[in-house]
């Protein structure tokens, strides 16, 4: 029997265009139900969008268009940037399909009848743009960790699902199951989280002040909270209450999120499940972000960086290498131009491209285009073989594991082996004087050429399939011995020409290039930011709040009061006397009602923090910086 396989990522809100986050869990996902297809697995690969909620309701009305009009006009962008980065999926499921909103009830009217559902009043703090509700404690400066912008307070009459009633059972569950939430160290995040009592779980809102969303089968006047619909897709689209056969077939699935939604799918979907009665997913596994240099990309910082920007610089199979490479999966990383260009030229371009023409120019000049046939190998072409079959073992055991960057690297340095073995072979030389061993050695480069094909195929499927179409041979799988003899190589074009990295000569202004990254600014909005040096003069702790610092400071004559997150690196004592810069004309904001009125500058990397003073005599208070 063929053994099944069913992934999901979290269906994308459609409030904004997508992006690298975005892309990256699609490609994810799709390379992981590559290597499975390929590996013989039946595979049902599924993502979407999610339409419901506050955050699209308000977009849209703001764009002056009703939210099913929003929502209409976005799916395609995301529909054709997977179409265009190459993403095989088997299903697509928007929130706002009738088979899905008839689940969506389904489940609540069935949870409802098993008594998990009551009605209560309800106070809250409420991020838009997580549609969640946050508790005091995980709050940072009062603000959205993720987010960091100010919650709205909700009160209103509300449903809700007994969450608590299920926390033991997680527990247990998480517990019994050691893949079930990956990897470890969010799993530990999670039982960590769960040693406080849980919360119930307020699951709807009313149509007062939230109209868009799927209505309460129990109650017209409400709709259902988004989150409780969203998750729903991923039972939704097998077939739950709809088609018991194909429901059976594929779940339970494995679920493919970032850090910032573990909370919703490792205790609000189990603990849902629980009480519909559902199974478990197989596992939750929670990836890092893509960090613009150091910084988190956000739209408020504009940093965000575009997919199709970088898919028309640098092509689509190069941008999924480069993604998949260089994340380690559960751990955060880091996207830099430079850092794209050096793998590209390395890994592709001289690795993996290089080796591909070579083969292809030997065999066109000295064999008229025909792949030899050659009955006779020697000890050296049977440990190209040895290291070509040791090879797919690996990367199959690294892929199972989620390791899919070792899994890269393992096929990569099995193709710089292979590089090697012509150096020393030196086919070239051997067709002057012993043309069946250069006849040898040409098969046995290309026959590894397209085992290390069939092995990146998941990965860049489209370059992939050119060496593949060369060769003759598409789909022989990964045995050895497969490659088509007697065949003639079709003509091709560079694999993956080398980038360039022009230097500016001196005294000329560098190229304006089109930027990558969307933070661009012009220089009259720099100008806009009056920074300047101020003098701390009294600093005292923020009563209650282990992060702040009440710091007075002279700018010039001016004196002021501000308001800064440094109290875990700074006592006040240290900062009194010190010369910093501050943003001085920016509006005063209230934090923990003080007011402050500026921002201080500091340095940060991780953990570390490190204010911007100046130590020198010559610098007086109140001096603009520029
Ligand atoms: N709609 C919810 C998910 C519901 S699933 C039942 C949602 N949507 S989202 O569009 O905001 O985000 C989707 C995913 O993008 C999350 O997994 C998030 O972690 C991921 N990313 C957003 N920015 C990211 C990076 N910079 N890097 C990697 N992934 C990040 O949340």
């Amino acid at each position: 029997m063929t053994p099944n396989y069913f992934i999901t990522t979290p269906i994308y809100y459609v409030n904004g265009k997508p992006h690298i986050g975005h892309a990256y869990t699609t490609i994810l996902a799709d390379v992981l139900a590559r290597y499975r297809r390929l590996s013989g697995h039946d595979v049902f690969f599924l993502t979407g969008l999610d339409e419901h909620g506050l955050n699209i309701q308000r977009t849209a009305y703001k764009r002056g268009v009703t939210p099913q009009q929003h929502c209409d006009e976005m799916a395609p962008r995301f529909i054709n940037l997977w179409e265009k980065l190459h993403i095989k999926y088997d299903d697509f499921i928007r929130t706002t399909e009738t088979r899905h909103k008839r689940v969506v009830q389904n489940i609540l009217q069935e949870v409802n009848d098993k008594g998990d559902i009551y009605f209560d009043e309800y106070t809250g703090l409420y991020c838009v743009g997580c549609e969640r509700f946050y508790t005091e404690k995980e709050l940072v400066d009062g603000k959205c960790p993720q987010h960091n912008t100010p919650l709205e307070t909700v009160a209103d009459k509300n449903y809700f699902f007994k969450m608590s009633k299920y926390q033991q059972q997680l527990i247990d569950y998480i517990n019994d199951n050691p893949d079930f939430i990956q990897p470890k160290h969010r799993k530990n995040e999670i039982l960590g989280f769960l040693r406080q009592p849980l919360e119930d779980l307020c699951i709807s809102r009313p149509k007062s002040r939230l109209n868009w969303g799927i209505e309460l089968p129990f109650d017209k006047e409400y709709v259902t909270y988004v989150w409780f619909d969203a998750l729903i897709n991923y039972v939704t689209a097998p077939g739950y209450a709809s088609d018991e056969k194909s429901f059976k077939k594929w779940w339970p699935a494995i679920h493919l999120i970032g850090k910032d939604i573990l909370m919703t799918h490792a205790v609000y979907w189990p603990t849902m499940l629980f009480s519909a009665g559902i199974p478990q997913p197989k596992t939750i596994f929670a990836h890092g972000w893509w960090l613009s240099g150091e910084s988190k990309m956000s739209k408020s910082l504009g940093n965000v960086i575009n997919p199709l920007d970088l898919i028309d610089e640098y092509g689509v199979d190069p941008l999924r290498y480069y993604l998949m490479r260089g994340m380690v999966l559960g751990q955060d990383a880091s996207f830099t131009p430079e850092s794209f260009i050096k793998r590209y030229n390395s890994d592709l371009a001289n690795d993996f491209g290089n080796l591909f023409s070579r083969i292809s120019n030997l065999i066109n000049k000295n064999f008229g285009g025909i792949i030899p046939s050659v009955e006779n190998f020697t000890g050296d072409e049977k440990k190209v073989q040895d290291e070509s079959e040791i090879t797919i073992v690996r990367v199959n055991e690294l892929i199972n594991e989620m390791r899919i960057n070792d899994g890269i690297e393992e096929i990569l340095q099995f193709v710089r082996s292979i590089n090697r073995y012509m150096e020393q072979q030196a086919p070239w030389k051997l067709v002057k004087t012993d043309k069946p061993a250069a006849e040898r050695v040409l098969y046995t480069a290309a026959e590894a050429l397209r085992i290390s094909a069939l092995l990146l195929h998941p990965v860049m499927p489209n370059r992939t399939k050119t060496v593949l179409d060369v060769l003759g041979n598409t789909n022989d799988g990964l045995i050895w011995g497969k490659l088509n003899t007697g065949t003639k190589l079709k003509d091709h074009e560079l694999l993956f020409p080398r980038i360039k990295i022009e230097k500016p000569k001196e005294n000329e202004p560098k190229k304006s290039k089109k930027p990558i990254v969307e933070n661009v600014i012009s220089y009259e909005d720099f100008e806009k930011v009056e920074l300047k040096t101020a003098l701390v003069s009294e600093g005292e702790r923020v009563e209650g709040a282990d992060r702040l610092l009440k710091l007075q400071i002279e700018i010039g004559e001016e004196k002021r009061q501000i308001v800064a997150g440094v109290a875990e690196h700074y006592s006040p004592e240290e900062l009194v006397g010190k010369m910093i810069i501050v943003v001085a004309n920016l509006e005063p904001v209230e934090i923990r009602g003080i007011e402050s009125n500026g921002m201080l500058l500091a340095a940060k990397k991780g953990k570390e923090l490190t204010l911007v003073t100046i130590d020198s005599s010559a610098v007086k208070s109140g001096m603009r910086i520029f």
